[in-house]
C-alpha cells in the first residue's frame, strides 16, 4: 500500500490490505487506544476471519501490529472484546503482568462441504506483553451452548458486584443474553433482552454501558442510565434502561425504535474499555460500511473503512428524556490546516453561495478532508446544499424548515453503479424549526453529517470523482441566513 490510493482515508481507520468488517476488542491500556478489527489477512473478500490489530495515542494516528488472533483449527474467529484484567481475576497473568483477554466467538465449521452446519461459542485469548503477542486459552471454549448462532460477546467490568459482565447475541431470537463470571472462564446465566425494537434481521454486536444524563443545555444530572447499544442489519438500535449487574431494563416501551445513526454506512458499532479518568468518555468506533455492498466498494487494495472515533452522551430532549448525542472526538481538530469562514450572507433563489474553495497546490482531491460547519437561521422554505460538487454531482444535503425534514442523497455522488443499493436517498426528521447547525466531517470518499451539535447522526460512504470539489449553498422557494460557514481542512495525507 502506498496510502495514496483514491479514496484512502486520512483519519479514518482502513487496513493497510485486505477485508475489513466489525471493530473489535475496543480497549485502553497502557497509554494506547487498541484497535482490533475482523480481517481477512489473504484476500479483499471477507473470509479466514481473525482479528487484525492497530494501535493509537490519539485516535488519529493509527500504527499497524501484526494479526492478534488467527483463525485455527477451532474456527474463524469471530467479534468480540477485550478487558484489561487488572488484578489478574483470570490467573493467566500475574498481579505485575496482567493479563489482556480477548472474548471472541469461534466460529466452527466440523464439516467443509456443509458452511451452513457451523456452530458458534465463546473463546479467549490473552496477552502478557501488552497487546504485542497472544496466545489462545487452553481449555477453550469457555462459553458454549451448542448453538449454531450465538456470537459477539462484548464483556466488561461491573464494580458494584466486582463481577465480569458478558453481553452476546442470540441472533436468529433477537435477543442478548447476560452472563456473568468472577474469573473471565466460568459463565453463570443471569438475565436476557429481547425480542424489541428493530427485529427486522439478526441481531448481532451488542454492547451495554453506563452514561451520566445531562440536561437539555448540556450540564450533568446526578442520574446515570445504561444504554443496550444493538446492530441489526443494516443499522445500529439503541435503548436506554436500567441494569443491576444481571439484566437490563427498558424505560420506554420496547416497540419504539431508536436508531444510532440514520445513514447507510454505521454497523457493528462498539466502545471503548477501560478509558480512563473520572469523566471517562465513552468512545465509539463503528464498521463504516454495509453488508449490502460492502463487498462490491471500488477500493483498493483495502477494502472497509472505520467510522470516526466518537464520544457518547445522553442529553435530556425536550420532553425530559434523555437520548443519546455522539460527535466525534476532539482529536481530531489536530489536524487542522487551515480554514475558510464566511458570515452573515443571505442566500435567496437569485442569491445562491459558491465556494471554491480547491486549494490547488494540495492535490488533486482538494477539498475532501476536512470539517465543514453552517449555521443557518431565519430559513423560509428549503435549504440546498451541495457537498463535493461538481455540476449535477454532489452528496446533496435538504433541509425543509417547515416539515423538519433532512434529506442526505447520494444518488449523485459520483461512482454510484457497482450495486444497486448503492444510490440512496437518506430521509431524518427533524423537529421543524428555523435554525440549523449542521457539521460535516469529510475524509476522502466519506460523509458523517452531525445535527445539532450531535443530536442526530448520518453517515455515508461516497466515491466522488476527481473534479468534485465544490460547495454550494442555495434556497428552493425562499431564503434563509447562513450565521457562519466554515470550513475546516485537514491534510491529504496520513502517511
Ligand atoms: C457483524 C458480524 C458479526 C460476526 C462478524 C463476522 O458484522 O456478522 O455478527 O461476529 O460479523 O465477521
Amino acid at each position: 500500500p502506498t496510502y495514496r490510493e483514491p479514496y484512502r482515508p486520512v483519519y479514518h481507520f482502513t487496513p493497510p490490505v485486505n477485508w475489513t468488517n466489525d471493530p473489535n476488542g475496543l480497549v485502553f491500556a497502557n497509554g494506547l487506544y487498541h484497535l482490533f478489527y475482523q480481517y481477512n489477512p489473504d484476500g479483499m473478500e471477507w473470509g479466514h476471519m481473525s482479528w487484525g490489530h492497530a494501535v493509537s495515542k490519539d485516535l488519529v494516528h493509527w500504527q499497524n501490529w501484526p494479526v492478534a488472533i488467527p483463525e485455527g483449527p477451532e474456527g474463524m474467529i469471530f467479534s468480540g472484546s477485550a478487558v484489561l484484567d487488572s488484578f489478574n481475576t483470570s490467573g493467566l497473568g500475574s498481579a505485575s503482568h496482567p493479563p489482556l483477554v480477548a472474548v471472541y466467538t469461534s466460529h466452527h465449521i466440523p464439516d467443509r462441504l456443509h458452511p451452513e452446519q457451523y456452530t458458534q461459542s465463546q473463546h479467549i485469548a490473552y496477552s502478557l506483553d501488552g497487546g504485542h503477542t497472544w496466545r489462545k486459552y487452553a481449555h477453550n471454549p469457555v462459553l458454549d451452548l451448542h448453538m449454531r448462532d450465538f456470537r459477539d460477546p462484548k464483556v466488561f467490568w461491573y464494580a458494584p458486584d466486582s463481577q465480569w459482565v458478558m453481553v452476546v447475541s442470540f441472533p436468529e431470537q433477537h435477543q442478548v443474553q447476560f452472563f456473568r463470571s468472577a474469573d473471565l472462564i466460568h459463565w453463570q446465566h443471569t438475565g436476557s433482552f429481547g425480542p424489541a425494537g428493530d427485529t427486522s434481521n439478526v441481531w448481532e454486536c451488542p454492547d451495554l454501558f453506563p452514561l451520566q444524563v445531562k440536561d437539555a443545555s448540556g450540564k450533568p444530572t446526578d442520574q446515570t442510565k445504561w444504554v443496550l447499544m444493538i446492530s441489526v442489519q443494516y443499522d445500529v438500535q439503541y435503548f436506554i434502561g436500567t441494569f443491576n449487574g444481571k439484566t437490563f431494563v427498558a424505560d420506554e416501551p420496547v416497540d419504539r425504535i431508536r436508531k444510532v445513526d440514520e445513514g447507510t454506512d454505521f454497523y457493528a458499532a462498539t466502545t471503548y474499555n477501560d478509558i480512563p479518568g473520572s469523566d471517562g468518555r465513552r468512545i465509539c468506533i463503528a464498521w463504516m460500511d454495509n453488508w449490502a455492498y460492502a463487498a462490491r466498494i471500488p477500493t483498493f487494495p483495502w477494502r472497509g473503512f472505520m467510522t470516526a472515533p466518537r464520544v457518547f452522551t445522553l442529553r435530556e430532549n425536550e420532553q425530559g428524556k434523555p437520548v443519546l448525542y455522539q460527535y466525534p472526538v476532539d482529536e481530531i481538530g489536530q489536524l487542522a490546516v487551515d480554514s475558510v469562514q464566511i458570515r452573515n450572507r443571505l442566500v435567496d433563489e437569485a442569491h445562491e453561495l459558491q465556494i471554491s474553495p480547491a486549494n490547488k497546490q494540495q492535490s488533486n482531491y482538494p477539498f475532501t478532508v476536512g470539517k465543514l460547519s453552517l449555521e443557518l437561521s431565519q430559513i423560509k422554505g428549503m435549504v440546498k446544499w451541495a457537498i463535493a460538487q461538481h455540476g449535477d454531482s454532489a452528496i446533496w444535503v435538504n433541509y425543509d424548515a417547515a416539515t423538519g425534514a433532512l434529506q442526505v442523497d447520494r444518488s449523485r455522488s459520483g461512482i454510484t453503479h457497482f450495486d444497486s443499493h448503492f444510490p440512496a436517498i437518506i430521509r431524518m426528521q427533524l423537529r421543524p424549526d428555523q435554525q440549523i447547525r449542521l457539521d460535516v466531517f469529510l475524509d476522502k470518499c466519506s460523509v458523517e453529517l452531525f445535527v445539532n451539535g450531535g443530536q442526530k447522526a448520518a453517515t455515508l460512504l461516497f466515491f466522488p470523482h476527481p473534479d468534485q470539489t465544490g460547495i454550494s449553498l442555495q434556497a428552493v422557494h425562499g431564503s434563509y441566513r447562513v450565521d457562519e460557514l466554515k470550513l475546516i481542512r485537514y491534510p491529504q495525507t496520513a502517511y
